[in-house]
């Protein structure tokens, strides 16, 4: 197939990680036979430097155009004067707004391998495998904003629309998933938690065939960490689903590995790793491009259809966890351009099985 895929490298390590996931899509290309274009764009500080602003026209333009859009990360010290006009992660939040990128989708498993670098003990990680499906478009990141000489607001707001649909994607994936959808909210304290709660409840009724269950975020969090394996489909707002996702990446092992998809009504969608700039590592080649990969097989499998491709990448990404290289987050010694070439060969030898074996078990990862 053909596809035209903008790529955002962005700030910081963006464009360390961008680089290693469309080596593994033009690899992928090649070895099924399809026709990927790479148009890449500005955004972030890297847009504020060369146009003035964090989201050109042109970069809009171009992602509205794009079958989906593979972004790296923005911001960065450079540009993180609290005083500041113009901030690079006002680009990704227009983006987001822009593509009506409504649901982001963070999937966190933790990779046996890798277990002892969680902090959690062995025998709660056994079966972690939640889907958590964050509201992205809407909530205090959109409010209107005030400041004062010695005040400042953030409205946090929802519209019944805006919580419904997301919740509907959530119960939707938990169709395909086991069947369990865990709604958070501070309904005991916010009015918004309280539509929120409310349009879950309405919405629940037509998945009889979805189990239900309300948490509020604090206890949430908590039972993260003691009980994540209990978990399915956590659906919830935006800002509780950012802070908790990153509590997520810890549990997984490192902030590096988790990706997302952010998707909308339409086919087309918006990849980034959960991380940012990292700015203590930029520029040093030690990033771990995992995440990265991984959101480029979330936007093969959700964007593209290509869910076989998407399989391949993610088993060449778990050959490469169980056996190394491993970058220094993961507690290797590889840089970013040596796990770039182990996936790769992974996942050269991923496929060369597949095509030898073409229906029998396939024992890769
Ligand atoms: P961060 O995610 O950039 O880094 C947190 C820690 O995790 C750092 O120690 C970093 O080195 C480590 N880390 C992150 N990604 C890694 C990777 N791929 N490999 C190895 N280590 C990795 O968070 P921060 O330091 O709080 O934020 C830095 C900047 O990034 C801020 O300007 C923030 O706004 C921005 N940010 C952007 C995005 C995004 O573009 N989607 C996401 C989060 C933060
Ligand atoms: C993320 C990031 C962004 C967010 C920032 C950079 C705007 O933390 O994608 O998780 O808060 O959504
Ligand atoms: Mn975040």
């Amino acid at each position: 197939m053909k596809a035209r895929i903008v790529i955002l490298p962005g700030d910081g390590v963006g464009p360390e990680v961008t680089a290693v996931a469309v080596a593994v899509l033009e690899a992928v290309a090649a070895h099924y036979g399809h026709e990927f274009t790479f148009d890449r764009q500005l955004v972030g500080g890297a847009a504020i430097d060369a146009a003035g602003e964090p989201l050109p026209a042109a970069t809009l333009a171009a992602c509205q155009a794009a079958d989906a859009v593979l972004l790296g990360a923005v911001g960065g010290p450079k540009w993180s004067d609290p005083n500041a006009k113009v901030r690079p992660e006002q680009g990704l939040l227009a983006l987001r707004a822009a593509l009506g990128v409504y649901a982001n989708l963070r999937p966190l498993s933790v990779h046996p391998a890798l277990a002892a670098l969680s902090p959690l003990k062995d025998e709660k990680l056994r079966d972690v495998d939640v889907l958590f499906v964050r509201e992205l478009t809407g909530g205090a990141y959109f409010g209107a904003k005030t400041r004062g000489a010695d005040y400042a607001t953030d409205e946090c707001r929802y519209t019944e629309a805006e919580v419904e649909r997301v919740v509907r994607r959530a119960f939707e994936l938990a169709r395909g998933r086991r069947r369990h959808v865990t709604s958070v909210d501070k309904a005991n304290v916010l009015e918004t938690s309280r539509l929120w709660r409310r349009t879950v409840m309405r919405v629940a009724a037509d998945y009889p065939d979805v189990a239900l269950e309300h948490q509020l975020v604090d206890s949430m969090a908590m039972l993260l960490l003691t009980r994540p394996a209990s978990y399915d489909v956590v659906v919830t707002e935006n800002l509780f689903g950012d802070i908790l996702t990153d509590e997520a990446a810890a549990i997984a092992g490192s902030l590096g590995l988790l990706p997302s998809a952010s998707l909308g009504e339409g086919r087309a969608g918006l990849y980034e790793p959960i991380h940012g700039s990292a700015p203590d590592i930029a520029g040093q080649g030690v990033a771990n491009p995992i995440g990265t990969v991984l959101s480029a097989a979330l936007l093969l499998r959700h964007s593209l259809q290509l869910d076989v491709e998407a399989q391949a990448v993610e088993a060449a990404v778990g050959h490469v966890l169980q056996h190394g290289p491993r970058s220094r987050d993961l507690g290797g010694h590889a840089g970013t351009a040596e796990v770039r070439d182990a996936v790769l060969a992974a996942l050269a030898g991923h496929i060369a099985h597949a095509d030898a074996f073409p229906r029998g078990v396939r024992a890769c990862g």
